[in-house]
């Protein structure tokens, strides 16, 4: 990242140091071993972070994580007129933000380029001020990644939107008003986008066919603090009985199941053993049966989870991503490098987004044996990667990375760590910390 802008965030996240170093180096094959503190969410925070701007009070979040993607977030919030107030306690970063003058003007198009969650901005603006402009989001390039469903529901809910030369300008002079809305599938921001706009918005809104990964009940529940009124949470059908303004909460951020999942391969691929804390089974959903016959052993703690290689090693299985409670999408490139060095052949199907096998093309150059039909990939076990020079494409083919390079045989270097900053908090000091040999240099 350039130097400026990373110290173009300090204001809005003074936490956040840029990091020395473009490259990490890892030398592989020392085992995972130890605690691993697990962060919050980063797909929990930013929409929480974004609820704050449909109150003038006071909301409290704590579990942050120390996230490129949230220093990022912070300026965007900043530049809206909001105030950030952070402090970090043994229990790790909070932040209070007070959005009490928003000025919801154009938003800076930098920044916006650095993260699809900033469409987001979209529904709590226009529910807040009547109005919001802002470039069409960024983020990883793993797919079309339309904003269509956003759109449709937004208008549905009697938002005039614009959407002319790469600039989304929406307004709602008179208010939005509840409505009945049917996503044509069921999309993880589309349904946080509405959900934030239905809380402000005047009667009932009802959002099916909606997404229900834990990150929305999370949202919901910090809504539901502020003193909105919503049910449905975990299921397909979110009801909300909005237009009474919302006020503080405090929150705790839910826990990353897309770390956990990450770690719980990092643990195998190293033969070590980590105890993921907290951590529980059934916030991986279907990757738990997965990572499972993969060969991972997983064991509830009474805080966490523990998790290492099963004595029978590591075996070839099948995966196909699908939306929560299926296998998320998040995990496939992580799974995909634990699999690389499993005994036998492994079918891994993206469902979710057009492109996102580019860590395909880096894992090869580690040694792993990958052939790419359409959206399946055909993973034939090695025994060994080997280190190699490496690019990180996007925030979970750097963790993929990350672990392929703990797995290897000798030194690899991981170039494009911006992706890794966005998702992972401290990663580089939390894997010094159980063992690993890696460095920023
Ligand atoms: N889609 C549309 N039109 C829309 C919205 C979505 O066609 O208006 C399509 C997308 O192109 C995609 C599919 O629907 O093919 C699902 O997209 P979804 O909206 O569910 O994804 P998202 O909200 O953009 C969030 C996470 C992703 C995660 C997906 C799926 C955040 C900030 N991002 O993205 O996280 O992969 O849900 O679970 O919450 C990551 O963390 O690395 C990441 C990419």
């Amino acid at each position: 990242m350039n130097r400026s802008f990373a110290s173009s965030l300090l204001p809005s996240a003074p936490w956040w140091h840029p990091r020395a170093g473009h490259s990490l180096v890892i030398r592989g094959g020392r085992p995972l071993l130890g605690t691993w503190p697990v962060s919050g969410a980063k797909n929990a925070v930013l929409p929480l972070m974004v609820s704050t701007l449909l109150t003038p009070h006071l909301v409290t979040l704590h579990n942050v994580p120390a996230s490129l993607d949230v220093a990022v977030l912070s300026a965007l919030l900043r530049r809206l007129g909001a105030e950030l107030h952070w402090s970090t306690t043994e229990a790790g970063l909070s932040v209070t933000i007070c959005a009490d003058r928003i000025h919801p003007g154009e938003i800076d198009g930098d920044l916006v380029a650095r993260m699809r969650a900033s469409v987001l901005l979209l529904g709590a603006l226009l529910a807040r001020c009547g109005e919001a402009r802002l470039p069409m989001p960024g983020g990883d390039a793993i797919g079309l990644r339309g904003i269509d469903f956003h759109v449709a529901g937004l208008r549905a809910m009697g938002a005039d939107i614009d959407l002319a030369g790469g600039m989304i300008h929406a307004t709602a002079r008179a208010g939005l008003k509840g409505a009945d809305i049917r996503l044509p599938q069921p999309s993880v921001g589309a349904t946080e986008n509405l959900l934030l706009a239905a809380v402000l918005a005047t009667g009932t809104t009802l959002i099916r066919n909606a997404a229900r990964e834990p990150e929305i009940a999370d949202l919901a529940r910090c809504l539901i603090a502020m003193g909105a009124t919503i049910s449905g949470l975990g299921t397909h059908v979110l009801t909300v009985q909005g237009g009474t303004p919302v006020t503080g909460a405090v929150h705790t951020v839910m826990p990353d199941r897309i770390e956990l999942g990450t770690l719980a391969c990092a643990a195998a691929i190293t033969d070590g053993e980590l105890f993921l804390q907290p951590g529980r089974l059934d916030l991986l959903g279907a990757a738990g049966p997965v990572l499972e016959r993969a060969g991972v052993e997983l064991r509830e703690g009474e805080s966490g989870l523990i998790a290492r290689r099963s004595k029978a090693g590591l075996s070839g299985t099948d995966v196909t991503t699908r939306p929560y409670p299926g296998f998320a999408t998040d995990l496939q490139a992580p799974v995909m490098a634990l699999l690389s060095t499993a005994t036998g052949a492994s079918a891994i199907t993206e469902t979710i987004f057009e492109q996102r096998f580019r860590h395909v093309d880096e894992l090869r150059k580690m040694g792993a044996n990958i052939a790419v039909r359409a959206r399946t990939a055909v993973v034939r076990g090695v025994p060994r990667l080997q280190g190699a020079s490496v690019t990180c494409t996007d925030v979970r083919a750097a963790a993929a990375l990350v672990i392929a390079a703990l797995g290897a045989s000798d030194d690899s270097r991981l170039d494009g760590l911006d992706h890794l900053d966005r998702g992972y908090d401290r990663i580089t000091e939390k894997l010094a910390a159980c063992g690993a040999a890696i460095d920023r240099a």
